[in-house]
């Protein structure tokens, strides 16, 4: 027999803060948590929503170290966009809190003391990379060196960007500390691991013999892990940035994020209801379900559960809803290509138009297999299903009843086979959609809900009221009224997937949002009730807009192939010292020739301010004519080792930027200044 829960939890994976969220992101886990959850709420099912930012873990270290500010001040600036666009989307949180919040830095070291004091994890002593010069053990991704595959420099110690293998530090030819520059020695380091093998057998159990109705993708993936036998995973790193190891002799080391993230969702729980939050994570009649992308399948099915296990006194997930990914005009999503739409860009390029990103995610949702997003589809989504089917059926409604009725809803006169059968349809409907979205089938859900506007789209057409207004009253009284009761329908079957189209439909009508118990009926408007102000419900997006979107991403692929600078390009780190010993000079250009027989080549004589010029060759003919860089003031190197160029010597280097065309500019004071002027 099916267990009946008195209540369900519902988590979707926090988010790093290390950047904003794009229509991946949504389409893989918001959106369709939100669309459960809204539809539980209708059903009068006690629910809980969390959510939060994840704001831990190295790429947030390196991205601060890139950016030359905090870690804090990294998440602190993504965790408010995230947070505003998630709203502004309509994602319904009952929270959205944060990894570095005091409550989680309770609650998550609480969790590892627990299962410490109960000797649920592991102490190992292992060798990893340290840095001798930085005095720091090194994350993987802090070393850099020649991968083994396919021999490209700058692959990271977990991964080559290149070729995609996966490596461990160890592999890298010539290993280089991303901090220092130097090269990392083998230093011993102890720790906590948690013993994944020692809890492989009850998974096994749990997962393949008692829960055979997961999705194909979350199931099949969990087989392959618990087929290939689990090891232990450490939990904790050294790392100067997360929640310290809270035990002694566990100085400089802090948790692994995912072992604090997924504790998050505890905390956020405890941060809203500091004194009921116990029976959402500890009460059997809990239902605890996990949104999240098909990357953490194994932390939700396996490790996550695992850690519960341990602590003792936590549900296991009832269902985690993985899917897979979001392509966006055929390339994968990527956040450090800029390859994705940023949620909170397009709310500002589409103002009021939330519903429509909802309702094409859904209907294009990776459920069973990856998908594509092109700004063609969402378009024609737009143009012939929102505005063509539900748009227009629900003003012709509307219009006709203002028109014949004054706004006011006609009392049915007599009901004819075609009109009983209409509801009928609707309410096989609302089972089906009911059906579809308690097994997390959203886009059919979707599918079914917007047959219900396509039923009501029909039947006007069909019948025709406006030919028959002259002739017979009382057949366009019952016919508007059927139309109208299925408008307000779809008051109720839209109302998870568009809320903010639902809203307007309701004042539109005049209508208090109903309950999900009432979808399929035909008296929701009473005789007589007036209703608001028709407007229309959604608008056609012309080519131009579209056009414009592809344009950007175009764009972008544009820069992407002329980029010269990636993050792991950045040289290794200098001291000020180091920087000191440049001597940077601002000299005014007396003269400017081309080198004979060298194209690239153009020859300065510069006012150093010496008393005596400086001869400087450089390399930017081909940006520059000699005239246009006579008089100028440029900036050089003044104390490089002189060369011998084309039989010159050149005694220094112009500083130049080079732009991701290939163009280069040479850089040059904002204001005049004495020639010889030092640049520091
Ligand atoms: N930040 C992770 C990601 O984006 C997800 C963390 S989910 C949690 O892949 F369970 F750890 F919170
Ligand atoms: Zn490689």
């Amino acid at each position: 027999m099916e267990k009946i829960f008195k209540r369900t939890t519902v988590t979707t994976a926090l988010p790093y803060a290390n950047g904003p969220v794009h229509i991946g992101h949504l389409a893989g886990v918001y959106v369709p948590a939100d669309i459960y959850v809204r539809y539980l709420r209708l059903k009068k099912r006690d629910v809980l929503f969390i959510g939060g930012s994840d704001e831990h873990g190295v790429p947030i270290t390196i991205k601060a170290k890139k950016e030359g500010v905090t870690p804090q001040d990294i998440v602190d600036r993504y965790h408010t966009i995230i947070k505003k666009s998630f709203e502004d989307l309509g994602v319904s949180f009952d929270i959205y809190s944060r990894t570095t919040s005091k409550t989680h830095y309770e609650q998550a070291s609480e969790m590892f003391k627990t299962i410490y004091n109960k000797g649920g994890f592991i102490e190992k002593t292992s060798e990893q990379y340290y840095d001798e010069e930085a005095q720091t053990f090194l994350a993987d991704r802090y070393i850099t060196g020649t991968c083994p595959h396919c021999n490209s420099e700058g692959a990271y110690g977990d991964q080559c960007e290149h070729c995609g293998t996966s490596l461990n530090p160890t592999d890298l030819i010539n290993p280089k500390s991303a901090i220092s520059g130097s090269a990392p020695v083998m230093k011993e380091t102890k720790h906590w691991f948690l013993p994944l093998d020692k809890h492989e057998e009850w998974l096994r159990q749990w997962i393949l013999e008692e829960h055979k109705e997961w999705k194909t993708n979350v199931y099949g993936q969990c087989k392959s892990w618990l087929d290939m036998g689990l090891q232990p995973r450490a939990v904790s790193r050294d790392l100067d940035w997360g929640i310290p190891v809270p035990i002694e002799g566990a100085e400089g080391k802090v948790l692994y994020v995912w072992f604090d993230a997924p504790i998050g969702y505890i905390s956020n729980t405890k941060e809203l209801l500091p004194d009921s939050w116990e029976k959402w994570w500890k009460d059997e009649d809990t239902r605890l379900i996990h949104f999240i992308g098909k990357d953490n399948i194994v932390f939700h099915c396996i490790v996550f559960p695992a850690m519960l296990k341990a602590e003792g006194s936590f549900i296991l997930p009832d269902n985690v809803p993985a899917n897979e990914f979001l392509n966006l005009e055929g390339d994968k999503i990527s956040t450090s290509r800029n390859w994705a739409v940023w949620l909170h860009e397009y709310l500002i390029d589409f103002p009021g138009k939330q519903d429509v990103l909802r309702y094409v995610l859904t209907a294009n949702a990776p459920e069973t297999k990856d998908n594509d997003f092109t700004w063609k589809d969402f378009q024609a989504r737009n143009n012939n299903e929102l505005v063509a089917i539900f748009g227009n059926f629900v003003n012709r409604a509307l219009v006709l009843t203002q028109k014949y009725f004054d706004g006011k809803v006609p009392e049915t006169k007599g009901l004819a086979e075609v009109d009983t059968d209409v509801f009928a349809q609707i309410v096989a409907l609302k089972d089906k959609i009911e059906e579809n979205l308690e097994n997390f089938r959203f886009r059919d859900a979707l599918k079914e809900a917007m047959n219900v506007a396509r039923i009501g789209n029909k039947y006007l057409a069909d019948m025709e009221p406006w030919k028959l207004a002259k002739s017979d009253m009382d057949r366009v009284a019952t016919i508007l009224n059927i139309s109208l009761q299925i408008a307000a329908n779809l008051t109720i079957a839209f109302e998870p997937f568009l809320p903010f189209s639902t809203d307007r439909l309701c004042k539109m009508m005049n209508l208090d949002k109903q309950e999900w118990e009432s979808f399929g009926s035909s008296l929701l408007l009473t005789a007589g009730h007036q209703l608001g102000t028709p407007e229309l419900l959604f608008e056609k997006i012309e080519d131009a807009v579209v056009e414009a979107q592809v344009q950007k991403l175009l764009d972008t692929k544009k820069a992407n192939q002329l980029a010269a600078w990636k993050p792991n390009d950045i040289k290794p780190e200098i001291t000020f010292d180091a920087f000191e010993k440049l001597d940077i000079r601002v000299g005014t250009v007396k003269e400017c020739t081309k080198v004979p027989k060298a194209d690239k080549l153009l020859c300065f004589k510069i006012d150093d301010g010496s008393g005596t010029d400086r001869t400087i060759v450089s390399g930017i003919a081909a940006h520059y004519s000699p005239e246009e860089l006579t008089g100028k003031q440029v900036c050089f190197i003044a104390n490089l080792a002189p060369r011998k160029l084309k039989g010159i010597e050149s005694q220094g280097m112009i500083l130049s930027a080079e732009s991701s065309d290939g163009a280069l500019k040479v850089i040059t004071p904002s204001g005049i200044v004495t020639p010889g002027s030092e640049v520091k």
